[in-house]
């Protein structure tokens, strides 16, 4: 529940995480089951936690993309059926979109801004100009940085999602020791690439018998689904930390240099870093330690991996400009921003 496009009355959020986590990623059937079976009580939860009833509503938003489509379609049938019954206009966002917001809502962003949206399926660059509409400057041609730090976490043995344990363990490793190279764009400049990275990593393990390690982590993953930091250090050698905190600074050094570079080309007032990798704490340190002309904002911890609150925020220039969908609303897996 939104307030004036700003105000967050009440943010709910159900995490499908643990019953991900023993896939080591999203099992897509048991996403749109997992919707469907939270939904209502969410909604629920989120009206009474802000004192508020549905008729009280100016408007619905709602994701229409991207994402997976059996996800979508819950939330799109859904927002359908409570706009008709409480003849509420409707809104739809884009995901991406509303990534942006959690951050433009909430801070003194000044526009033109360039727009890092980095999370698990996005690895994107943008400006954002002044009446809210978007281009787009550039993306990964291949994994998402979010994906990744899954990956590179799921190979080495460690829970899903792969970002928050790296996060964590990186400071106990020095981020110089394994001298990964940056890549190498022909083309757009802009664009970024992390399989040469997530290759790299994949040859480093190969050359090492990492069998025991693993495997103590996997025995750990069992008896505890969320070890404490103590936990995992005591069951990851120095070599491995020092590759960790490898990794984790060539994916910072990446992700900045392109996003410095962009906010330059078109004159950035203010550089927005957002999606759930925006959580990362050596993104952030490495971020405000790059002295800029202009400021940097990233969203609060409980606004950076997906969330409602940040659709709402992003369905106010629409609601504005009387944007509204219709019942022929359909989910886009592959929607673009721009
Ligand atoms: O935005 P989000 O919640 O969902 C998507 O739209 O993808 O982002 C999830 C991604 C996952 O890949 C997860 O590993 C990553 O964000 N992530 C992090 C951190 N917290 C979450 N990556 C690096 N450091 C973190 N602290
Ligand atoms: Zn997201």
């Amino acid at each position: 529940m939104v307030e004036e496009g700003t105000r967050i009355l009440s943010s709910v959020v159900a995490s499908q995480i643990s019953t991900h986590a023993r896939y080591g990623g999203v099992v897509p059937e048991l996403a749109s089951r997992e919707h469907l079976r939270t939904i209502v009580p969410v909604v629920r939860l989120a009206l009474e936690q802000s004192a508020t009833r549905l008729g009280d509503l100016g408007a619905i938003a709602v994701t229409q993309g991207p994402g997976l489509v059996g996800s979508l379609l819950v939330g799109i049938t859904y927002a359908k059926a409570l706009a008709l019954v409480h003849r509420l206009p409707l809104i739809a966002v884009n995901h991406i979109e509303g990534h942006i917001h959690a951050v433009v809502s909430q801070n003194p962003v000044e526009l033109p801004a360039l727009a890092l949206v980095v999370s698990g399926g996005h690895t994107h660059l943008y400006e954002v100009r002044r009446n809210f509409s978007y281009r787009l400057l550039g993306k990964t041609r291949d994994d998402a940085a979010g994906e990744a730090f899954d990956k590179v976490a799921k190979l080495l043995g460690f829970s899903y999602p792969g970002g928050p344990v790296i996060d964590m363990l990186a400071p106990h490793g020095d981020p110089r020791a394994v001298p990964f190279t940056l890549a190498k764009m022909k083309g757009n400049t802009l664009d970024f690439s992390f399989s040469g990275l997530k290759t790299a990593v994949l040859r480093w393990t190969e050359a090492r018998d990492l069998s025991a390690e693993v495997a103590a982590r996997r025995e750990l993953l069992q008896r505890n689904p969320q070890p404490s930091i103590d936990e995992w250090l005591a069951v990851t050698p120095g070599e491995t930390l020092g590759m960790l905190a490898s990794f984790q600074h060539t994916v910072i050094r990446e992700l900045l240099r392109r996003a410095v570079r962009a906010a330059e080309e078109i004159d950035a007032r203010s550089l927005v870093i957002s999606g759930g990798v925006a959580c990362n704490a050596g993104l952030r340190i490495a971020a405000a330690a790059t002295r800029l002309s202009y400021p940097v904002f990233f969203p609060t911890p409980g606004l950076s991996t997906d969330n409602a609150a940040m659709i709402a925020a992003a369905a106010f220039p629409k609601f504005a400009r009387a944007e509204f969908a219709d019942f022929s609303l359909r989910a886009q897996a592959n929607l673009a921003l721009a």
